[in-house]
């Protein structure tokens, strides 16, 4: 696990640190205030801490108050992003950018080649933030989030790296499954390492 802090590169933007124990309550709130009944809990969250390979930010205020988290899983092979979030007022100046960034970096560090993430089709904000780093999408999992509620796989290869062994469009598994109805969905992959999907 990463334990060096890492601090985003706008002078206004709080410092990320390593998650702690102790960040689980407020970071499950917040999770549970963004994402319902996807929500990962709090016992999650300390499964996460304790796996390998994982690497978890948190970002809080001046007064402690919590502003975003993120996390990473990597283990030699592709790695993934399994969460990026931050709260409804911190949005907007880059704290999600230096997250994203932060779980990159630890891809990287680890000798993972491809990262990967799932984000929901509709999710314009996540959709420019992953965009703008260099992710296109590989696939799309048809109401993997519900009737109507499209995942979308993407796929960012590490910068100079080689092209990925197992072709275009070839995700195994990704991120968190932020899920409540994956039985029965339909990976598809449609568009691959094509354009992004807006
Ligand atoms: C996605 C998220 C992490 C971005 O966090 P952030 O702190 O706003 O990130 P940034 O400030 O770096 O901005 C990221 C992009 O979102 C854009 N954005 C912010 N608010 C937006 C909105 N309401 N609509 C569209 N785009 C928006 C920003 O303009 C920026 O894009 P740009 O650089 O191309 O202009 C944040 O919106 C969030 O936590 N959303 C809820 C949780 C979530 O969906 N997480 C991702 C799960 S896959």
């Amino acid at each position: 696990m990463t334990t060096a802090p890492v601090r985003p590169p706008a002078g206004a933007l709080p410092a990320l640190r390593p998650m702690r124990w102790w960040d689980v309550a407020d970071v499950a709130a917040l999770e549970a205030e963004l994402f319902g009944p996807t929500a990962w809990s709090a016992e999650t969250f300390w499964s996460e801490l304790a796996a390998p390979g994982r690497a978890y930010w948190v970002a809080r205020d001046d007064e402690g108050g919590l502003l975003g988290y993120a996390g990473a899983a990597a283990a030699g092979g592709d790695a993934d992003v399994q969460t990026v979030a931050t709260a409804p007022a911190a949005r907007g100046r880059g704290l999600g950018d230096a997250l994203l960034t932060a779980c990159e970096d630890h891809a990287t560090a680890l000798g993972a080649g491809a990262l990967l993430l799932e984000v929901e089709a509709g999710n314009a904000p996540a959709l420019r933030l992953y965009h703008r780093h260099g992710f296109v999408q590989v696939a799309r999992r048809r109401d993997y989030y519900g009737p109507g509620s499209d995942a979308l796989v993407l796929r960012r290869r590490p910068p100079g790296g080689p092209p990925p062994a197992d072709g275009p469009g070839g995700p195994g598994t990704t991120g968190r499954p932020r899920t409540t109805g994956t039985t029965g969905t339909t990976a598809t992959t449609d568009d691959p390492d094509g354009a992004p999907t807006p």
